[in-house]
């Protein structure tokens, strides 16, 4: 079944549903190292796992509540994919989560920062949640970065609480309110 999601446009991107023609590319991204040392899975990524991925993501119309929804970036430009952002949904539809993750080459353009800030726009104002949080290792300052620059505050660490496989490392939150993003949306 065809994705029936709209992509999401910023200046520079396209936010836009993934398709099996993208696998190869996620596979290759999630089998860096530098892209995979904090996330909840290990390099390499096998394509064969990324085709079952998009595959579970093709029978869904777009995020909903209890699942993950990967979108591919691709800049306008040259149409190149630099990356993906995800966007996960609570139960009840209140509270949704943010991942993001960019090609090595396409880092430092502040692409993560353009697409995540869509993505919280679109949960948001479309979605109508009213909080969006997101995790990460303490010493991703990349990624720390990102949230910073979006707004969302530091709210604390848990101690050793990701787990990958039997890996255990403590977990940063970071959370925004709908309120505190409307509002810096109007000062815009
Ligand atoms: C996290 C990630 C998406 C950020 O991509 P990016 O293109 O570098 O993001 P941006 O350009 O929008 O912003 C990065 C910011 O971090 C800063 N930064 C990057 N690496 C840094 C480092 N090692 N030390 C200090 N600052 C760093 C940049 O200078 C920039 O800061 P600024 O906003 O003050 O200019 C990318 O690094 C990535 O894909 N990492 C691997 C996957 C990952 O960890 N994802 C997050 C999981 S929670």
């Amino acid at each position: 079944m065809d994705a029936a999601f709209a992509p999401l446009d910023t200046e520079r991107l396209t936010l836009r549903p993934m398709t099996l023609d993208d696998a190869e590319d996620m596979a290759e991204r999630r089998s860096d190292t530098t892209t995979a040392q904090y996330q909840a899975w290990k390099a390499p990524y096998s394509v064969e796992r990324a085709r079952d991925l998009i595959t579970e993501l093709l029978t869904r119309p777009g995020p909903t509540p209890g699942n993950w929804y990967q979108l591919a970036v691709e800049r306008k430009r040259d149409g190149k994919v630099l990356g993906d952002v995800a966007l996960f949904l609570s139960g009840n539809g209140r509270t949704a989560e943010v991942g993001f993750t960019l090609h090595p080459w396409a880092r430092g353009h502040h692409y993560a920062t353009e697409a995540t800030a869509r993505l919280v726009d679109y949960a948001v104002f479309d979605l109508g949640v009213h909080r969006i949080e997101a995790c990460t290792h303490p010493h991703n300052i990349a990624s720390v970065r990102v949230l910073e620059r979006i707004g969302f505050l530091a709210e604390g660490i848990r101690r050793e609480a990701y787990w990958v496989e039997d890996e255990v490392s403590d977990d940063a939150i970071y959370g925004l309110l709908a309120r505190e993003w409307m509002s810096r949306r109007a000062q815009d």
